[in-house]
């Protein structure tokens, strides 16, 4: 199956992601992501063994949830790949530390991933246009509690990604 780490979306980020996608298609044209796909990656496995999932879960299980303060103030276009994107100008630390320790445990487990660098974003649109500036967009607080194990499924009419597993920092805590 097709594995990847992911920070996911509440359902008022998610909704205010929709808005700003909304906001950048009326702009850049392209397809946009289905809104309950939405998702900012951590670390792509790729295609993962059934019997080695259960290694993924138990290498992921070794790395500390953190909360994280997460603001995505910025929208971007990348021309390479004609993505349109929600980002953050500002990476807060815990969450580099939570991908360089993910990444960590997942190379001493010799699972693979994609070890292109982490950029924190959430892709809106893909063959979208380059636009001619940036909307100025209302910035998205994003509390977050943990991180998601995510296997994508594909369908006729493109990819599903279903949370399989998640972690977090709040289940951690002494009742
Ligand atoms: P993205 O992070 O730019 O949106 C599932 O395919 C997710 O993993 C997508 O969000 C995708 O791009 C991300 N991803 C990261 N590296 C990838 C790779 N090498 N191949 C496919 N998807 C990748």
């Amino acid at each position: 199956m097709r594995l990847f780490f992911a920070l996911w979306p509440d359902d008022e980020v998610r909704a205010r992601l929709e808005r700003w996608s909304r906001e950048l298609h009326a702009l850049c044209g392209g397809r946009p992501t289905r809104p309950e796909n939405l998702h900012v990656t951590l670390a792509f496995l790729g295609k993962v063994e059934e019997a080695r999932v259960a290694e993924v879960e138990r290498a992921a299980g070794e790395v500390a949830p953190r909360a994280v303060s997460l603001v995505l103030d910025q929208p971007g276009y990348w021309k390479h790949n004609r993505i349109a994107w929600a980002g953050a100008s500002v990476v807060p630390p815990e969450l580099q530390a939570l991908v360089s320790e993910l990444r960590e445990v997942l190379a001493k487990s010799q699972i693979g991933f994609d070890a292109k660098p982490f950029v924190s974003h959430v892709t809106l649109l893909r063959d979208a246009r380059e636009p001619k500036g940036m909307p100025g967009l209302d910035p998205i607080p994003w509390k977050i509690d943990g991180f998601a194990l995510v296997e994508s499924v594909a369908l006729p009419r493109g990819s599903r990604y279903e949370v399989r597993r998640s972690w977090e920092a709040s289940s951690r805590r002494p009742a």
